[in-house]
């Protein structure tokens, strides 16, 4: 703190005279503004921290806005973060400084510049805010209408960012239902390069609102200048980088724009979405690093340090044939297996309408006596006997038109107005307007009763499986249409706030046709997501990959599921399904019953096993090692306590190539060089290797490794480090 205030004092004192430099410091890294009465506020620097801030001013790195706006000045390019109707129709804006002010509390440090319109009476602020803990600066604004009259905001990104020009790659992440989060990497050329999403409530399933820029060429996991930007929101969103300009390649990152524009009356504000970055010298891991630490250590998971469960989930056991039988057969299984948890997934509920197609019924959160005559806290003692905790699956932001809930309140749903309604899943789901209180409120009880029926229901699995078809609000106002994307979310935000108000340690995991909803919007109410609806483990060391690039393995829902696997129809061994899902949150989601014996015994192993390894893989720091996507048919990484104590490490070989010319050495990483470890491979099923039980240096396995003998296509190995201390 004491450095950060004398880095600013120095700065102020020392830099060009009349300009004022604010510096925004992490740990590691500095973000350089200058700011001058009466004159935009620039960016001058971003990246390793200085120490002495003046060498930037001094090298005379070109500056640029640090909120570029629309229709005012030579500065103004085709890259633009605000663009405004002012009350008397007029399009420019010239946004000029007026004053920032800094505050520190229990390591979180917060800068607000002050600027203002030159001809209207319309602020922003431009905000900032760092942690102690970690390299993570978020950027973001909040716009203040004081003219007379209401205005409107065509774009309200959250920030702008300029890194100089080269050999400069994007990382991204994309992909489709049960393919989600697959990293796609590519040279930044000129033009405008944009990932973006109008997929709302799913915002991560096409695209995802994180990137990675590689600075110095072709993106590597452990070196090079990198930088991330994620933003945090759960609506539409647009991240552009533009490479048109000659010295910069330029970021804007914020609110998708389209069919949302936004009206500001007089005296109202607007708080446009934190826009996070990392920058780190240690490639895409200390990205990820930084981000993954973040997210457990300052909130941005919810209850990001505890540790998460085993657990089964009834999905792909049984889908949507629940009975109370079914229920407490999968209960003995888990009981049997050594798992802590157990979870009723869809297929419980409905009234008039009973889920037994998944056409109908969402809303009517009933439970179908049918089904389960004797009730879901029947349900819930039933797996307290057996010492297991219990969870349900709701889907509380949609409805079908065959619903007992629709039929009482057609005008809750998103509908184009005047138009027929375009249904979903089944023919017939519909999304629930969360920008109307009363929907809110629904959404709340639904989560309330639940607890009210059974108090000691410990997790919740939150569904939502609908893109917005037909945009329309019957709330809304005719003129307040275009609010709807964000109201949405603004609205479900506001619920999940009411909810954790409510229930703090409530387990609730975000799921969304599986990652279609994996963003920093949401993940504050959520202690994980599930990963994805593809359980198939080959696919999963993709998916699991590219989902690690910005989220923590404490978030990650990694589920062993049956073979052959019912996404795929690939058999795998069931060896190779628990060493891929023990890299996150470790689940089952098929009936224990289909194991045989010795399969029995292994997964019983395996699930003692993982919760011995528990804290390391669960609050450890990630190393990617060998990357499944550089088609060599080999993946690794190793998963370190913070101490570098213990570790974890985990390779695999899902391709099979007759004298394959490129087996390779596996070393490991994250390790203290100078620090002995004894090996100890986990799951094994074979006679142990040479190295069983022996000790190396931290430097011996990082920088010579170990020749594993991964024999035939889905063959896999974990090994466990433990530091030795004479
Ligand atoms: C989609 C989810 O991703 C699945 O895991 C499952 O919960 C189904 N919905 C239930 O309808």
């Amino acid at each position: 703190m004491k450095r950060i205030l004398l880095t600013i004092i120095f700065a102020a004192a020392a830099l060009n005279a009349g300009a004022k430099n604010i510096t925004v410091n992490t740990p590691n890294t500095t973000l350089l503004l200058t700011a001058e009465q009466d004159k935009a506020v620039y960016v001058q620097y971003y990246g390793d921290r200085l120490e002495d801030a003046s060498q930037a001013v001094n090298a005379q790195i070109r500056k640029t806005p640090a909120y570029p706006c629309f229709g005012y000045g030579k500065e103004f390019f085709n890259s633009i973060a605000l663009s405004v109707v002012h009350s008397d129709g007029d399009l420019g804006t010239d946004l000029r400084y007026v004053s920032d002010s800094y505050n520190e509390k229990d390591g979180i440090h917060d800068w607000v510049i002050t600027t203002k319109d030159s001809k209207h009476n319309f602020e922003v602020d431009l905000c900032y805010r760092t942690y102690d803990n970690c390299d993570v600066l978020e950027m973001w604004t909040v716009i203040r209408n004081g003219e007379k009259k209401p205005v409107t905001l065509e774009k309200f990104a959250s920030a702008a960012l300029p890194f100089r020009q080269g050999d400069v790659w994007v990382s991204h992440i994309h992909g489709k239902w049960a393919s989600e989060g697959y990293l796609t990497e590519e040279p930044l050329n000129k033009g405008v390069f944009e990932v973006s999403d109008i997929a709302c409530p799913k915002n991560a399933f096409l695209n995802r609102p994180n990137i990675m820029l590689s600075l110095d060429g072709k993106p590597k996991e452990n070196s090079g200048r990198t930088v991330g930007a994620v933003l945090c929101w759960s609506g539409n969103f647009k991240m552009t980088v533009n490479t048109n300009f000659e010295s910069c390649h330029y970021l804007v990152c914020g609110i998708n724009e389209t069919g949302s524009r936004y009206t500001l009356g007089k005296g109202e504000s607007f708080t446009t979405p934190a826009l996070a970055m990392v920058y780190s010298n240690e490639g895409k891991g200390g990205v990820s690093r930084n981000y993954h630490r973040w997210a457990r250590l300052d909130g941005k998971i919810h209850n990001g340090q505890a540790l998460r469960k085993t657990l089964l989930n009834s999905w792909e056991g049984v889908y949507l044939n629940v009975s109370q039988d079914g229920m407490e057969r999968m209960m003995d299984g888990v009981q049997a297996l050594g798992g802590e948890l157990f979870v009723m997934d869809d297929g419980w509920f409905g009234g008039k309408y009973k889920r037994s197609v998944d056409n109908c019924a969402l809303g009517d959160w009933v439970t179908d006596g049918e089904k389960l005559p004797d009730g879901v806290p029947s349900l819930q003692k039933a797996a307290e006997e057996r010492g297991l905790k219990w969870g349900i699956w709701i889907e509380p932001e949609m409805t079908n038109t065959l619903s007992e809930l629709y039929e009482k309140h057609p005008d809750w749903v998103i509908c184009n107005p005047g138009r027929d309604v375009v249904c979903g899943r089944g023919g017939t789901q519909l999304i629930l307007d969360m920008s109307n209180p009363a929907v809110q409120d629904f959404v709340f009880k639904v989560v309330d009763d639940i607890m009210t029926e059974t108090p000691e229901t410990y997790y919740i699995k939150w569904d939502c499986n609908m893109e917005v078809y037909s945009v329309g609000s019957s709330y809304l106002s005719a003129d307040r249409q275009s609010h709807l994307y964000v109201d949405y979310h603004l609205g479900l935000i506001k619920t999940l706030e009411r909810i954790r108000a409510k229930y703090p340690d409530l387990v609730i995991q975000n799921c969304a046709s599986g990652g279609g909803r994996i963003n920093y919007g949401l993940m504050p109410y959520f202690d994980e997501f599930w990963t994805s609806d593809n359980t198939d483990a080959e696919q999963r060391l993709f998916i699991q990959w590219g989902t690690s690039m910005f989220f923590p393995t404490c978030a990650m829902a990694q589920h062993v599921s049956a073979s052959p696997n019912h996404q795929t129809g690939r058999s795998l061994p069931l060896k190779f399904r628990f060493d891929v899902a023990m890299t996150g949150r470790l689940g089952m989601e098929m009936k224990p019953s289909d194991l045989n014996e010795e399969e029995f015994e292994f997964a019983r192993n395996a699930f003692s096993t993982y919760k011995e390894i528990r804290p390391i893989v669960q609050q450890g720091d990630l190393y990617r090692i060998l990357s499944p996507y550089e088609d060599h048919g080999f993946a690794s990484e190793i998963i370190v306590a913070g101490d570098k104590s213990e570790a974890v490490f985990f390779a695999y070989k899902f391709r099979q190539y007759a004298n394959q010319q490129d087996w390779p050495v596996f070393r490991f990483d994250g390790l203290d060089p100078d620090a002995k470890y004894t090996l100890t491979e986990l799951n094994r099923i074979n006679s142990p290797e040479a190295w069983e039980g022996k000790t190396f240096t931290g430097r011996f396995l990082m920088n010579t490794g170990l020749e594993l003998k991964l024999k035939g296509v889905y063959s896999s190995c974990v090994i466990k480090c433990t530091e030795v201390r004479n």
